[in-house]
């Protein structure tokens, strides 16, 4: 599953736009792709279709990227916002990598755009012998990210087999905070989520403050919810389409130390909230028909 090899300066000449749109590559040699407009920049790897950073103008960057993620092919990048398809969590088959292979393949550019205030480039991942070892399906995946004054991306999900598909998944952004203890999640009161530490079910009551290891699928009552974080300044509106669920994951001091591509200490700087069709709501496709998951982020001060 190694990258391609990329000429950095085909790529600028094909897709680049002074100022506005510039590839680089990471340690791998996956290409990285800045998008910058008037608001704001963002930078995306082709390496998982997946979005590393965000910095609105005027404020510290809005993701969070683990100083130990591997940066290696076939490991997926610990921050940013992975793209969890064509299943979230674990596969029927335990041996499968978790929350899909989609994370760990190479992505195609299809295009970039960009006009006064928007700019923009399309990703696209379709079916391959790479793809068929983990899921036996044609398929087409699209991943439009775009930058207006907020950070847009939209994963749309075409059928292009000769019977239905059926999958889940989600957009797993990991958000940089100043101080865990000091934040909170408001649009959930009232909403009914499962744990999935415990199995246990219960109801969200007022604004979620996370004091200890958290793994949740929320039901919200809206498909929207503002991360509120006094210490950094800013309230993080995230809306979201195409998705029922929204989990709340920080894996808290056992679980970081757990992990290898993870700080001991970097849990009190991180919380993922991550729109997301579980096990139980599955899309199904039929042949040629579509689905789009999007997500929208907008940086306010507080
Ligand atoms: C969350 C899951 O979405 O992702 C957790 O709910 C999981 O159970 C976490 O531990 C991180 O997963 P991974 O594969 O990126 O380590």
């Amino acid at each position: 599953m190694n990258m391609p090899p990329t000429d950095i300066n085909v790529l600028n000449r094909r897709f680049g736009a002074p100022g506005r749109i510039a590839f680089r590559t990471d340690k791998m040699g996956a290409p990285i792709l800045a998008l910058v407009n008037r608001y704001g920049s963002c930078e995306l790897s082709l390496y998982g279709g997946h979005v590393l950073d965000y910095r609105p103008i005027g404020h510290v960057p809005v993701l969070f990227m683990s100083k130990k993620s591997l940066f290696e092919p076939g490991k997926p990048i610990r921050g940013g916002i992975p793209v969890c398809w064509p299943w979230f969590g674990s596969a029927s088959e335990k041996t499968l990598p978790l929350h899909g292979f989609a994370r760990i393949m190479p992505w195609d550019l299809h295009s970039t755009e960009y006009s006064s205030d928007v700019t923009e480039a399309r990703l696209s991942l379709s079916a391959s012998e790479a793809t068929r070892r983990f899921w036996p399906h044609a398929f087409e995946l699209t991943l439009r990210v775009w930058l207006d004054q907020r950070l847009n991306l939209a994963l749309t999900t075409v059928n292009r087999d000769a019977h239905p598909i059926t999958f889940t998944q989600a957009f797993h952004p990991y958000f940089r905070i100043r101080q865990i203890m000091d934040v909170n999640v408001r649009g959930l009161d009232q909403a009914p989520y499962r744990d999935l530490l415990t199995n246990q079910t219960g109801t969200q009551t007022g604004v979620l403050n996370i004091r200890a290891e958290t793994d949740r699928v929320y039901t919200p009552p809206a498909p929207e919810c503002v991360l509120h974080d006094p210490g950094i300044g800013r309230a993080l509106a995230l809306a979201y389409t195409g998705a029922k669920r929204l989990v709340v994951w920080n894996p808290w001091i056992d679980k970081a130390r757990a992990m290898p591509d993870f700080g001991d200490d970097e849990y009190t700087g991180m919380i993922c909230l991550e729109p997301a069709n579980t096990d139980g709501d599955e899309v199904t496709l039929e042949p040629g028909a579509r689905h789009t998951l999007s997500l929208a982020l907008q940086a306010s001060l507080i």
